[in-house]
């Protein structure tokens, strides 16, 4: 008999936001069993999880999403009590280039993992939770006004966003036709430390180190709101623990910025740290091809898990991007190591 008292599967573990989540989980609660699900694409490194991987509670798993048979396995074995899902292809780029692999990946996989949950739990669902983390991104684009709201009606524009949306209404679906217990939340843009270097911030302090030209899409207006990823685990953390089941979520930074204005800032920081004349990261801009079909502006309203949950992000914008650009500096060989290799053919495909 195990003497954990919950075991729990968090999928996606390796990548960005799934590495954070993992290691809040792993260090605040030494009486759960944190298994990781990871099949390691691109996006999944285990280096992002070196500090934890020795832990009592901590147990990683390779493997893929939608490879029923080996969920089956997991779940017998592990007798899970619940599921924290992130794994996805998470890429608005990548999945004009190649949506397929959204839909096998963010679709077929969640779908994967719903069904083996109902196999095992359906027949007591007390004490169970099925928690899917989502984007923003479903809801469309809005103009200079508003915000996205829990009832704004869905509307997503890339094959990303479609293949999210789809996999929230499969989640909801198994919620309203079986009784699975599920949690759903939709989350703004994140940045932090260990973001692959493909998604804007990560990329562009890549290139500047690098002395490289910062392609920004179309008249660079494109607005979004930021949340710093801790925090975005921290808010997953509270959902998890006081969430209402079957209840949606929506977390935000309160925290909107133009691309251009972002990037300007960050080129100021950079200049600070590389210890360059201010204003040289600046002149590495260049305005390219706009990005097709894409969104306009994001930006969430996060009242209800202020006022429902207590949570609020506990970083400022300018406080975060100076934490996460110092990450970066410090973590040479972890930026190194991703943008060798098949990184060199994407930037190449992606950026010409
Ligand atoms: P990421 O691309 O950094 O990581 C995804 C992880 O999933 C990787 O470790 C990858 O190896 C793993 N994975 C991919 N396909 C898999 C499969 N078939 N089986 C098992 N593992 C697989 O993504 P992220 O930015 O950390 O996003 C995590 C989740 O949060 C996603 O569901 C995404 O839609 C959502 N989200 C992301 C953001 C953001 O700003 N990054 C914002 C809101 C919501
Ligand atoms: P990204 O980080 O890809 O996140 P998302 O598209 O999911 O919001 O992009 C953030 C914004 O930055 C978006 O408006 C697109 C823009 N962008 C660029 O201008 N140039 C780039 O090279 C990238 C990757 C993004």
């Amino acid at each position: 008999m195990s003497n954990f008292k919950k075991n729990i599967l968090i999928t996606g573990g390796a990548g960005f936001i799934g590495s954070h989540v993992i290691r809040l989980f792993v260090k605040k609660y030494p009486d759960y069993r944190i298994h990781n699900l990871d099949s390691l694409t691109y996006a999944g490194n285990l280096e992002n999880l070196k500090d934890i991987e020795e832990a009592e509670n901590y147990h990683f798993i390779k493997g893929d999403i939608k490879d029923a048979e080996l969920i089956d396995q997991i779940f017998m074995e592990h007798k899970l009590d619940a599921v924290i899902h992130l794994a996805a292809e998470s890429h608005v780029d990548r999945s004009i280039t190649n949506p397929m692999e959204f839909i096998y990946t963010n679709i077929v996989g969640t779908v994967t993992l719903l069904n083996v949950a109902k196999k095992y739990w359906s027949d007591n669902w007390d004490d169970k939770l099925f928690y899917h983390v989502s984007t923003d991104e479903v809801y469309g684009s809005l103009g200079d006004e508003g915000l996205f709201t829990e009832s704004t009606p869905y509307d997503p524009q890339s094959p990303y966003s479609a293949s999210k949306a789809s996999s929230d209404h499969f989640v909801r679906a198994y919620d309203n036709t079986y009784g699975m217990p599920v949690v759903i939340s939709n989350c703004s843009n994140n940045y932090g430390g260990n973001q692959f270097p493909e998604k804007l911030i990560p990329l562009f302090i890549n290139n500047i180190k690098n002395n490289k030209e910062l392609p920004v899409y179309g008249d660079g207006k494109y607005t979004r709101d930021w949340l710093w990823v801790v925090d975005h685990a921290r808010a997953i953390d509270v959902i998890f623990h006081k969430g209402v089941q079957g209840e949606t979520y929506n977390i935000g930074g309160f925290n909107e910025w133009q691309n251009i204005d972002l990037i300007l800032l960050l080129c100021k920081i950079m200049d600070n740290r590389l210890g360059r004349t201010e204003g040289s990261s600046e002149k590495l801009i260049k305005y390219v091809t706009d990005r097709p079909g894409h969104d306009r502006r994001y930006a969430i309203d996060a009242e209800k898990i202020k006022r429902e949950l207590g949570w609020e992000p506990s970083v400022q914008f300018e406080e975060g991007l100076e934490k996460t650009v110092d990450w970066y500096l410090e973590n040479e060989a972890w930026l190194n190591n991703v943008t060798s290799g098949s990184y060199q053919n994407y930037y190449k495909q992606q950026y010409g």
